[in-house]
């Protein structure tokens, strides 16, 4: 029989988020014809625009759709205008999904690629590894849980033992897939924390290590996080994977986009045991939105991310290696703070015609 098709939901989000959404979407559809796969797509409405339509920025049932589709391709959401009445933003999805979703890894990979100009004086090659954060536990999990009066704020890191042995381990299989791929060749996992001073980060480390013990084809480092921070600038050509809580992943991934050539560049999978979503790591950019001007890279990077979940990583490669040969043939160009210079339908045509049998 043939396989069935895969079954995968489409959040357009708001701002950009549409039209990358659709750029995403064209690069799908050329590669799965190449890659003789059949999909099925189903849209949900969520984000900021949905709040604002419906008071609900995800729809009742939608996490059920979202469990039991194979992936799900999410734009950015969220609107700076639509808000609660405490101040906080109403169309975000972050929370809803992470926790909803249990989706525990979020997978960052950040390589810098020919024709792009990075934030260090790294050349395309040098720089080539994967961020692997935390993503329902560590300091986020105290989001409005913490004491706060108008004198004094406080709020909880807490790290279980379950929560991180579940993203090291992902962390491990991961490096053992990458065969080598950083600059160096190495094959390596670092351990990213601040165990000199937190006993929250202690107990990470400490179960790095014991789930290291499984992997002994896998070397380790260990940095404290203000170190990884110098590291990743001064020398992120022998990084491999790094794995790290919540805030220190958010904070150090953002900071590996910019020697990439910024947050146009960067595409991420949130996975867990049951889901998966993959999104860019920017928001919905309403300062450039609806006009054609935002790079699509990080949305189809996204989307090749979700294709490897699905099994299907030679549609996944066969992405990346069109984004890649599109921009070492000057098929498109990246202007500066990051917008291609011929706008997002350019890049899209210049990744499909790159799309080649064989
Ligand atoms: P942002 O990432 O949307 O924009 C920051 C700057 O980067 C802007 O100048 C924007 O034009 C530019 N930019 C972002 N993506 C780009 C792309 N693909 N191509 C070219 N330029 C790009 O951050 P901002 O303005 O702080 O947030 C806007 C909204 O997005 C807010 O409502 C925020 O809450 C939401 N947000 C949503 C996220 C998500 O859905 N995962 C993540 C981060 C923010
Ligand atoms: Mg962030």
């Amino acid at each position: 029989a043939a396989p069935s098709p895969l079954d995968l939901v489409v959040i357009p989000g708001d701002g950009i988020g549409p039209e990358l959404v659709d750029s995403a979407l064209q690069v799908l559809a050329r590669v799965a014809a190449l890659d003789g796969f059949e999909y099925r797509l189903t849209t949900v409405d969520a984000g900021a625009t949905a709040y604002r339509r419906t008071g609900r920025a995800l729809p009742d049932g939608a996490l059920e759709r979202l469990r039991a589709a194979d992936g799900v391709l999410k734009g950015p959401v969220g609107l700076p205008d639509v808000r609660h009445p405490d101040g906080t933003e109403a169309g975000l999805l972050g929370g809803l999904l992470r926790t909803g979703l249990d989706t525990f890894a979020n997978v960052r990979p950040m390589r810098l690629l020919p024709g792009v100009t990075g934030a260090t004086r790294h050349g395309p090659g040098e720089i080539d590894y994967v961020v692997v954060r935390e993503n329902t536990e560590g300091l986020y999990l105290s989001r409005g849980a913490g004491a706060a009066t108008p004198h004094a704020a406080s709020d909880q890191l807490m790290v279980t033992r379950v929560g991180t042995e579940r993203v090291v381990r992902y962390a491990f299989e991961l490096a053992r897939g990458r065969m080598g791929a950083a600059a160096d060749g190495a094959r390596r996992v670092t351990c990213v924390d601040k165990s000199n001073v937190l006993r929250s980060y202690a107990l990470f480390r400490r179960v790095f290590d014991e789930v290291a013990r499984d992997y002994p084809d896998i070397g380790t480092e260990h940095l404290y996080a203000d170190a990884a921070a110098h590291e990743l600038v001064a020398r992120p050509q022998t990084f491999d994977v790094l794995v790290m809580e919540n805030f220190l992943g958010d904070i150090l991934s953002d900071l590996g986009a910019a020697t990439v050539g910024g947050l146009g560049m960067c595409g991420s999978l949130n996975a867990g045991t049951d889901a998966a979503y993959a999104e860019p790591v920017h928001g919905s950019a309403p300062d450039i939105a609806g006009r054609g001007l935002a790079n699509p890279v990080s949305q189809i990077l996204s989307l090749a991310l979700l294709l490897d979940h699905a099994g299907r990583t030679s549609a996944g490669d066969r992405v990346r290696g069109a984004v890649e040969s599109a921009l070492s043939r000057g098929d498109f160009e990246l202007g500066e703070r990051g917008q291609p210079v011929r706008g997002t339908q350019s890049v899209t045509a210049a990744v499909c015609e790159n799309l080649r049998p064989g």
